[in-house]
């Protein structure tokens, strides 16, 4: 089995072992090269071998053996007798095997640097990750109606029925464009521009949408309070929040379950912001709800995070591009189980326009 020596050896990091005495007994190659002393100098001058008197370093291992625990000096300059300097995370630890010893590492600055380099890096390849595949689950369901239309072109003659077929291609291909721009304001290079849209209209849309398509059997209730004051927001991307709340609702509760939408004036709800600042007031409620069994335990406090999914094929995207939006427009959207029987209940709350 290698001793504590060879593994210092072998170490490319300058190390160095000092002794329960306080003695720095012995530093490998790279410690030598670094500190510009050698091993013996060390050993027989300690740390002013290397630094001059009561450095910086030696008060650092003499705290650690005081403590009696490892410590560590984070981006410490070092000074050197010979008048050189440099920048170093300085790491003293107690050796496991023997009582007293201690190993002292110093993570030069370029090396440290470099690894924040790749951290940060992983970081912004994490995201470029996430916003591909947004595009990928936006954009593959008007790519599918572009693909049929252009199927069925090949086989029709009359020139109304060609016509309907390239205006349906046309449209599917500003759609398309929409969601690259709105994936743009996802990045937060871009904001929304919000008008005063009447939800009720919207939401109307929503479910023209939903009935010729994922929920073709599935019961949609409204309960709507009539007198609701348009909201200050940004219709396409609203028709996307709740074209995907309805979605998994319809997914939810399946073929033979029921939907309900609700909306209703909350006066004297407020909310502070995450962020902080004043309370803002947030009177009008829109509720998602469905028979289904709701979202699996150990996934409710995580559902409008990305890529947080129980389906097959599913991106677990759709709430987090939900959670986006809504925030854009100063809003709220929360997940909730309640009733008897139990329904499961998005409710998205909005600032009145204005
Ligand atoms: N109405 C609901 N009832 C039960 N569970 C739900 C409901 N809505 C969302 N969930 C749960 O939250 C998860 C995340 O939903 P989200 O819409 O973000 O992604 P997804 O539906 O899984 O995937 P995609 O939207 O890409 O089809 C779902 O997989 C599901 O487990
Ligand atoms: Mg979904």
């Amino acid at each position: 089995m290698a001793t504590s020596a060879d593994l210092l050896a072998g170490l490319a990091v300058p190390a160095v072992l000092v002794q329960p005495d306080g003695v720095p007994v012995l530093a490998n190659l790279a410690a030598e090269i670094f500190l510009n002393a050698s091993q013996p100098a060390l050993a027989e001058r300690g740390w002013a071998a290397a630094f001059g008197p009561n450095s910086p370093v030696e008060t650092l291992v003499q705290r650690a053996r005081n403590e009696g625990n490892g410590c560590a000096a984070y981006d410490m300059v070092l000074h050197f007798s010979g008048g050189r300097t440099a920048r170093a995370d300085v790491l003293v630890a107690p050796v496991g095997e023997r009582p007293g010893w201690l190993t002292v590492a110093f993570q030069t600055r370029s090396v440290a640097t470099m690894v924040e380099r790749q951290v940060q890096q992983q970081g912004a390849a994490r995201s470029a990750v996430g916003v591909a595949a947004m595009l990928a689950h936006e954009i593959k369901n008007p790519l599918s109606g572009i693909r049929g239309a252009a199927q069925l072109l090949a086989g029709v003659s009359g020139e109304d029925d060609k016509r309907e077929l390239t205006d349906l291609i046309v449209a599917e291909v500003d759609r398309i464009a929409k969601l690259v721009d709105r994936m743009e304001s996802f990045t937060d290079t871009r904001t929304l521009k919000m008008r005063p849209e009447n939800i009720h209209e919207v939401l109307g849309h929503v479910r023209r949408l939903a009935e010729q398509g994922f929920a073709q059997n599935i019961e949609i209730r409204e309960r709507y309070d009539p007198s609701l004051p348009p909201i200050a927001g940004n219709r396409d991307a609203l028709v996307q929040v709740f074209l995907n709340l309805l979605k998994n609702a319809a997914e939810a509760a399946g073929d033979k379950g029921s939907i309900k939408l609700t909306t209703a004036y909350r006066q004297g709800l407020r909310v502070r912001p995450a962020g902080g600042g004043p309370a803002v007031s947030l009177p009008l409620e829109v509720r998602i709800i469905d028979n289904g069994p709701g979202v699996p335990d150990n996934l409710a406090d995580h559902v409008f995070e990305p890529f947080v999914t129980s389906k097959r094929g599913g991106t677990g995207l759709g709430l987090a591009l939900v959670a986006k939006i809504i925030a854009d427009h100063g809003g709220l959207v929360e997940y909730e189980r309640s009733g008897d029987p139990a329904e499961t209940v998005f409710r998205v709350l909005l600032p009145v326009a204005g």
